[in-house]
């Protein structure tokens, strides 16, 4: 069959395998294919065991692998015969030398810039599908068009706001998708070219066209402004603790003012995954070398606020159960970063977990689909440490359990047969405010929420 269109991806992960799946599925008439140099992710994407757990996603793939979707290690191949290459690969914070900590790490990103220029000899569209620093296209410019080939990139930012968990529904209805480009004949045809394919499904009053640096830093800045709720209703959590004030409650009546609306103001543990504190750290990073310390330092205090949050949970536990917790047993409920994926990157479960294991606990991680990635992520960790399928099971014979992430089902269970199957006085910490604290209670716990006054039976 003949395709209207190739289109390559570069990078098979949370990102690259779902959003090419969606336009595989909304677009037949284009051939799109995912390449990774990662042969074991390549071979679980073209297995019946997808690498990655996304509700609706197994279904999409199903769909149109083989059709039109195709995923490979061939990139040379790949970039060959593309007429657009999506790029997606892992851009984390740097680890090493100048910006250690904060910066992005761009060394994926550059290779695959000249990868793409090695094995090129038409004009190519290239779209950043990866978060990365504002003006990182420049870079990417100067590197592909310092050819002798005579072959023309046009380089474009697309930056992607999928959350997971709901990745599927994201895609498939998004609030927007925002497409940059420069501002010349050539930048705004091939913008036109992006935005069409996104209108095979998407309205065109949701598509976004703005200059290249625009939307580089929209993305970037989203993610700042999201974590940063989540900061500054965690800050006030800590203030209804001490005051009476129920931070659930604080958060609706603020929530239903239009202006400030309701959405991401669940007080918690703290945020995790992959993209808030490296994308914020990565934003602080470029505000400093711009000269601009206060607005780096603004949005810094909202990372030290999450980390701050995390370890006001782990010296909460252990004010409450009698300052020590050397050689009890606590269960986790959960280890994902959130609910409806198995991702643990940066999930505040791992500094939970670190910090109890320092004050010699035992702990039990369960979790329905995280188990495998936080035993990768513990591996380190020889004593006091196990990992258990079953809620049941994990909190039998524990002296509390603190819930780590919002799964529906931790909600769910049989609260009075875990009760019965605990060490007394048992505790509870809701550290996602999702159980029926009074019930508990009643019960028999000692329950312990996130901006909420304790429920103690001593
Ligand atoms: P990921 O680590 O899951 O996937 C990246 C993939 O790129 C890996 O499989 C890696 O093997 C591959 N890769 C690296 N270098 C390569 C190369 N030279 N050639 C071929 N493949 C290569 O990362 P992710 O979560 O998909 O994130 C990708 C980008 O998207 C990041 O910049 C991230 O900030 C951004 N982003 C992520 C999310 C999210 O929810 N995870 C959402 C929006 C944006
Ligand atoms: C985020 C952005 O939402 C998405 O647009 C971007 O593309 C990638 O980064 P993601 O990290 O997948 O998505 O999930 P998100 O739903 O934003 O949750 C991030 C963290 O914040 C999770 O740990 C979540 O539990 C926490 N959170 C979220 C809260 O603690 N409270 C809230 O109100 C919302």
């Amino acid at each position: 069959m003949k395709f209207e269109k190739n289109i390559l991806c570069i990078g098979a992960g949370y990102v690259g395998g779902p959003t090419m799946s969606m336009i595989a599925f909304k677009c037949p008439q284009y051939k799109v294919t995912v390449v990774d140099i990662n042969q074991a992710r390549i071979d679980a994407w073209n297995s019946d065991v997808i690498p990655i757990y996304e509700p609706g996603l197994d279904d999409l793939v199903k769909k149109t692998r083989g059709r039109n979707l195709f995923f490979s290690t061939e990139t040379d191949k790949g970039i060959r015969e593309a007429d657009l290459i999506f790029v997606s690969v892992n851009t984390p914070t740097k680890t090493f030398g100048q910006g250690a900590g904060k910066a992005a790490d761009l060394q994926y990103w550059e290779k695959t810039a000249r990868q793409i220029l090695a094995n090129s000899d038409s004009d190519k569209i290239i779209i950043e599908k990866s978060t990365l620093p504002v003006r990182t296209a420049e870079a990417m410019e100067r590197i592909l068009n310092a050819n002798s080939k005579g072959v023309h990139f046009e380089v474009l930012s697309n930056p992607e706001f999928l959350a997971e968990g709901s990745a599927v529904q994201d895609l498939e209805a998004p609030d927007r998708v925002l497409v940059g480009s420069r501002e010349t004949t050539e930048g705004i045809a091939a913008r036109r070219t992006v935005v069409d394919i996104y209108a095979n499904w998407v309205p065109r009053n949701r598509i976004i066209e703005s200059n290249v640096w625009s939307a580089e830093l929209s993305k970037l800045t989203a993610n700042a402004f999201l974590a940063q709720r989540i900061s500054s209703i965690n800050s006030i959590s800590a203030l209804c603790e001490k005051t009476e004030a129920d931070v659930d409650e604080v958060a609706y009546a603020i929530g239903t003012d239009s202006r400030i609306g309701p959405r991401f103001l669940k007080s918690s543990v703290g945020f995790g995954g992959s993209c808030f504190q490296k994308d914020i750290l990565n934003l602080v990073y470029i505000c400093h070398t711009y000269g601009l310390h206060e607005v780096a330092d603004y949005w810094e205090s909202v990372v030290k606020i999450n980390q701050w949050q995390q370890r006001r949970f782990i010296l909460n536990m252990l004010g409450n159960m009698f300052n020590t917790v050397a050689g009890k047993r606590i269960a986790l409920f959960g280890f994902a970063f959130k609910a409806n994926t198995g991702d643990t990157r940066e999930s505040p479960a791992l500094a939970i977990t670190r910090g109890l294991l320092e004050e010699r606990a035992d702990i039990i991680i369960t979790d329905p689909q995280a188990i495998p990635h936080a035993k990768e992520d513990l591996k380190d960790v020889k004593h006091g440490l196990t990992f258990e399928s079953d809620p049941y099971q994990a909190a039998k014979g524990a002296h509390a359990i603190a819930v780590m992430t919002e799964w529906k089902l931790y909600a769910e269970l049989d609260y009075q047969r875990i009760f019965e199957s605990m060490q007394q006085p048992a505790f509870i910490f809701d550290g996602r405010n999702v159980l029926d604290h009074r019930k508990l209670f009643k019960i028999g716990f000692n329950v312990f929420a996130i901006g909420k006054m304790p429920l103690k039976h001593f």
